[in-house]
């Protein structure tokens, strides 16, 4: 049972007060991108997890990859005895702590290949559920398109988007911590004698220009809260944007908690002039031109050998 899943980016990513469990309310705005993992699932006689291809060495291999985790919780949650051990595969193109949310997109592909390889038939707003435990951005991955995220950002409605809109991801060396990130945001909110009870808000505005499908009116609103604690934390990034802008970028972003910048392009000849531009101006280790919205989460193989 084969996956293919995207990764995601923020359009928007309005962090509120810390909560009493550590995590932040937020709201967000997701969009996913043409740029894929791909799962493949089969059953075994004790959960294992393989990872090729992007950065694999960085991934934890074993119980603690969140695609293994993934599958024990659906087995839990299909109070599933014996027979749920699976070998997950994973084939990497999204960059590992990069900010696109590669992990929660590979847990999201395993829980749609179990729940096809068990014939458990939960429906998508269940398997939404066990997502949701599983981490804050994994219900997105299984969704896909646009939607907005709140809460931890697990509780999502579909957005109104028209269009496509072409982007180019500049990936940085290394990669970034969540909590690390999370963390820095909160102290240069308290350095800067911000309250920590600020609210997460929806912007209007970006919802309007999604709906009008025109990058020229997106590109500007884009906004990220956690971008000054990226920047803080990997101030090489601000080279990065600074020459996606002067590369006449319509918008500039760290994705999500980063290092990985998103550029907005008016076209998809735009973006292919800005990917060489980048390229050329050694801002990044590499650059990838994605497509957004992409579908979430879905079975493109059911053979399992
Ligand atoms: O949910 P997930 O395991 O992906 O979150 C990783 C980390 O990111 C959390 O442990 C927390 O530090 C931070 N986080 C947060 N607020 C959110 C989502 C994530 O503080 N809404």
């Amino acid at each position: 049972m084969t996956v293919r899943v995207p990764a995601k980016v923020n359009l928007q990513l309005s962090v509120g007060a810390r909560r009493d469990d550590g995590y932040h309310d937020l709201v967000t705005v997701f969009h996913a991108v043409s740029l894929f993992d791909e799962v493949t699932v089969r059953p075994a006689d004790r959960t294992s997890v393989r990872v090729t291809g992007q950065d694999a060495a960085a991934v934890p291999a074993g119980r603690g990859n969140l695609a293994a985790i993934a599958a024990r919780a659906l087995a839990a949650s299909l109070h599933r005895r014996g027979k749920s051990a699976v070998q997950i595969e994973i084939r990497k193109r999204i960059p590992v702590a990069a900010g696109l949310a590669g992990g929660s997109a590979d847990a999201a592909a395993t829980l749609v290949a179990c729940n096809d390889l068990w014939g458990a038939g939960l429906t998508p707003s269940q398997l939404r559920d066990v997502a949701a435990g599983v981490g804050s951005d994994v219900p997105f991955a299984l969704l896909g398109g646009t939607a907005v995220g709140q809460g931890r950002g697990e509780r999502l409605t579909a957005a109104l988007a028209a269009g496509t809109y072409h982007w180019v991801l500049a990936f940085a060396a290394g990669g970034l911590s969540t909590p690390e990130v999370y963390a820095t945001c909160d102290r240069l909110r308290a350095a800067r004698g911000a309250a920590n009870g600020a609210e997460a808000v929806l912007s209007t505005e970006l919802m309007a220009a999604l709906r009008s499908g025109d990058p020229a009116a997106v590109g500007p609103l884009l906004s990220n809260d956690l971008q000054p604690a990226a920047v803080s934390l990997r101030p090489d990034l601000r080279r990065a944007l600074a020459a996606g802008r002067e590369f006449g970028a319509f918008g500039a972003m760290v994705s999500g908690s980063g290092p990985t910048c998103a550029f907005l392009a008016a076209n998809a000849g735009h973006a292919r002039e800005l990917a060489v531009s980048l390229t050329g101006a050694g801002v990044c280790r590499g650059v990838v031109r994605v497509k957004g919205p992409a579908a979430g989460a879905a079975v493109v193989a059911a053979k399992t050998r």
